[in-house]
């Protein structure tokens, strides 16, 4: 890890202070509990209390601690080249809502820090993807066509306003990019100013029935009894019949912050080139900061976490110079099959659960959008995108093929390990893992992953035990940290 300098943490949270909210310490009633404080639930929340409803928002450790606060935090309706595959499959109508989609969530959120006038680095500019090598030039120029047929305003370039050699380059005009973490704290403040209750660190267990009513318990004495529940966790807490289990591959990507001499406020830009990069700049009242990420991966499939941040710190390097490395960081995303997230209601003709989830990692602008499709489905009024983003829409056969998925020895392989890192190792036929903490102290832990049994795989740059499977994310010692796993992995004594 010698060349990794800065924090392990995102720096849209090293650059803000934590919000303080205290854990669930009564029961509390309102008409609609929202669970998860990422962007999705704190928008919906908002929504909702716009409305006249009243509203708590229940998070399971901090707000916003999740994947919202650790993208690169663009607005854009450009997702690397996604619009000439939609239309293949899914045809022309269904990829111009999509993007219409994305479209009118990037607006939504222009809207709400013009009304509550908040100071989140909310600046318009235009979305680049290019590829340096030239091997995506034909996957550009078809998706410029795609542009074309769906009214984009944009084309294809073979320069950038960077200091950056591309052989080709794709522009989507008039997008945005913010500080996610600085904008939710302001539509927070709106929440409690419109009466919404928050709790941190309150814990999800169970929804119970009781007629129109359902109440909430959580890991906490206290409950909320609610007619409506919205579960705006990354991947939902609650699985029926495994559908989300079945349908959503989860997927690891790396970011680091530079220092840069420069301002970078000249677009944002994703390679189409593998391995792939995302970067975009962001500014303090002291320096000008490159944000570059990419190295996209299958959750826990046992890749170097620290190779995927060697491999973007070589190219900020490379490319820009820039040698002050601030931070770097994961994020844990949930893929659909299609691409289009899952906001809706949890099962067909169940009207107390929604659930929003799979945004295929472009979320940040449809989530607002979701938000209000969220908020007009518990209203019973029509939304225009109600039939795109359906989690009951048909999907193809081969889209819902899931995604694939002694003692003394013992001992010598637990000498061997240094402080901080971990190693797996058979227990009786069955996956463990060990980890030597600070101290020298050596935990054992059952790698099965306690949501639904898959084994779960160390991540060596963030020091965590990731699941492959929907992307349940453990500390070194097996506390869970994000993810559907409700329980920590069980300890075990392998002497
Ligand atoms: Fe589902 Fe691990 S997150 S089995």
């Amino acid at each position: 890890m010698d060349n990794l300098q800065g924090e392990n943490r995102s720096y849209w949270k090293a650059s803000t202070h934590a919000v303080s909210y205290s854990k669930l310490a009564k029961d509390e009633v309102a008409d609609v509990a929202v669970i998860g404080g990422g962007i999705s639930g704190i928008l919906t929340a908002y929504y909702l209390a716009k409305e006249g409803l009243s509203v708590v928002l229940l998070e399971a450790k901090e707000l916003i601690g999740g994947t919202t606060g650790g993208t690169t935090a663009k607005l854009t309706s450009q997702h690397q080249t996604i619009y000439h595959d939609m239309i293949q499959r899914d045809g022309k109508d269904i990829a111009k809502q999509y993007y219409q989609a994305n479209q009118d969530g990037r607006k939504l959120i222009e809207s709400i820090v013009n009304t509550h006038n908040i100071r989140c680095d909310f600046r318009k500019m235009d979305a680049y993807v290019f590829s340096q090598s030239g091997s995506q030039t034909k996957n550009l120029k078809n998706e410029e066509t795609a542009y074309k047929e769906l009214d984009i305003d944009g084309e294809l370039t073979d320069s950038t306003p960077l200091d950056l050699k591309v052989a080709c380059a794709l522009v989507m005009r008039d997008q945005a990019e913010f500080h996610p973490i600085k904008f939710l704290h302001g539509v927070l403040r709106e929440f409690e100013t419109m009466g919404g209750k928050v709790y941190q660190h309150t814990r999800y267990m169970d929804a119970e029935q009781n007629g129109e009513q359902l109440t909430i318990t959580t890991d906490t004495p206290f409950t909320v009894s609610c007619q409506k529940v919205v579960l705006a966790t990354l991947f939902p807490v609650e699985d029926p019949h495994s559908f989300y289990s079945n349908t959503l591959k989860p997927f690891t990507s790396h970011l680091t912050a530079f220092e840069s001499e420069h301002a970078f406020d000249k677009g944002m830009y994703i390679s189409d080139d593998d391995p792939k990069r995302t970067f975009r700049g962001a500014e303090d009242s002291e320096k000008h900061m490159l944000i570059v990420g990419g190295e996209t991966h299958p959750t826990g499939d046992g890749s170097s976490t620290y190779e995927h941040y060697e491999s973007i710190r070589q190219f900020a390097e490379n490319e820009f110079g820039l040698t002050k490395m601030l931070g770097y960081w994961s994020e844990h995303d949930l893929v659909s099959p299609d691409r289009r997230p899952f906001i809706g209601r949890i099962e067909k003709d169940d009207e107390q659960m929604y659930v929003m989830t799979g945004y295929s990692k472009w979320g940040l602008a449809i989530a607002a959008t979701g938000a209000r499709l969220i908020t007009d489905l518990i209203l019973g009024k029509d939304n225009p995108y109600e039939q795109l983003l359906c989690p009951q829409r048909e999907l193809s056969e081969s889209e819902k093929e899931k995604a694939e998925q002694s003692a003394s020895s013992i001992s010598i392989q637990a000498k061997t390990l240094k402080p901080g890192q971990a190693k797996r190792f058979e227990l009786d036929g069955n996956p463990a893992g060990m980890y030597k903490d600070r101290n020298e102290t050596t935990h054992y832990l059952d790698l099965t992953c306690t949501h639904l049994g898959c084994e779960v795989a160390w991540n060596d740059g963030d020091e965590t035990w990731d699941c492959p499977c929907h992307g349940s994310i453990f500390d070194a010692k097996g506390s869970v940290l994000a993810g559907p796993a409700k329980l920590p992995l069980n300890n075990v004594n392998p002497y």
